[in-house]
């Protein structure tokens, strides 16, 4: 029987239910994908939560991998049994079956496993945009990036690398500060028990950094603009400790000019040919060894609950995944 999780309210992670689900044939222009492996997101938690308002009832989750079972009318590019992933939704990954728009799947390389890719398509979508066009990084920068440990982050640690540019990370552990250290970080901050602004100026003689890639939201905003230099750029890219509000643009230009951005993947691959080339260049950066996956989570279908709890309770590092 094929399972999906379903919410009918929002709220605690309790409120995801696991529910038998015939998944309808795909429509026109559709792939019925046959899930071997789901992606466990942030994102998924906002959805849950109502941080994210979607349509009740609904699915989870926006990541996936594993085999075409069917085609609909005008799909000519893919066939039964072919290996695919996608990670920009529609909503509803968390189950056995997914419809998914043809244009916005991924073909798998042979290389790359169902479990690496559903945990590597958002990440990497995601750390790819960041670092190559919200702020273009170049050779010999550096960086801020918090929460570095984690899902996105042990990717930026190691695409960062690749590209020749320094980051430091912060973390709330020395174990997650070792990890993130080991995957290509230059640098890892204690948040714990270490002041992130003092550090970050220690090791940048003063100067602050150009960007600060924030996906921890409302604790770190203050401190992510006091790490900037004049004409800085704040990245703040997710809410894991809450939304960023009411915030006083004068404060910009108390703290030298800088710039504040607050970008979401879904408008950096709106168009399927954005879609494919991102998709391209994580798996070539895959391909070529600069980023190796790592899945530090694998959970059953039927403990969704249990991985958003392990996930906003700070005790995952690296990608979770789901197995249906
Ligand atoms: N805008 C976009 O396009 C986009 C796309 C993908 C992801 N994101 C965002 O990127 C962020 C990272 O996503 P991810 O899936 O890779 O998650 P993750 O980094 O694996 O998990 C979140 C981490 O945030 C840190 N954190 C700090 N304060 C926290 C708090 N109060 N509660 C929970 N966690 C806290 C924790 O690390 P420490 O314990 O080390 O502090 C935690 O492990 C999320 O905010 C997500 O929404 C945004």
């Amino acid at each position: 029987m094929s399972k999906a999780i379903r919410i009918t309210e929002v709220g605690a992670p309790t409120v995801m239910t696991l529910i038998d689900h015939h998944a309808p044939s795909p429509g026109p222009g559709q792939l019925l994908i046959r899930h071997a492996a789901i992606g466990v997101n942030y994102i998924d938690t906002y959805h849950r939560s109502g941080l994210y308002p979607v349509p009740l009832p609904s699915g989870i989750g926006l990541e996936a991998a594993g085999t075409v079972e069917a085609v609909g009318a005008g799909v000519d590019d893919f066939a039964p049994g072919d290996r695919v992933a996608y990670g920009s939704g529609p909503i509803g990954a968390y189950a056995t079956y997914n419809n998914v728009a043809a244009g916005r799947v991924a073909r798998l390389p042979d290389t790359v496993g169902f479990d690496q890719a559903a945990a590597i398509m958002l990440k990497g979508m995601t750390a790819r945009y960041l670092l190559k066009e919200t702020f273009p990084v170049q050779p010999g920068d550096t960086v801020v990036y918090h929460a570095a440990a984690g899902g996105v982050g042990l990717v930026m640690c190691q695409w960062a690398r690749d590209l020749g540019v320094s980051l430091i990370g912060t973390a709330s552990t020395d174990e997650k500060c070792d990890l993130a250290l080991s995957m290509g970080a230059t640098h890892m901050i204690n948040s714990s028990r270490e002041n992130v602004v003092d550090r970050v100026r220690e090791i940048t003689g003063g100067a602050g950094v150009p960007v600060v890639y924030d996906g921890v939201g409302k604790s770190t905003f203050h401190i992510s603009l006091d790490c900037l230099q004049p004409r800085g750029l704040l990245a703040t890219f997710g809410n894991a400790s809450g939304p960023v509000t009411g915030v006083d643009l004068g404060l910009l230009t108390q703290k030298g000019s800088l710039y504040v951005t607050r970008p979401s993947l879904g408008h950096y691959v709106a168009s399927d040919a954005a879609l494919a080339a991102n998709t391209a260049d994580v798996f070539d950066a895959v391909a070529r060894g600069a980023i190796n996956i790592t899945i530090n989570q694998r959970y059953g279908l039927d403990e969704a609950v249990r991985a958003h709890e392990a996930l906003e309770g700070r005790q995952t590092t690296g990608a979770s995944i789901l197995i249906p």
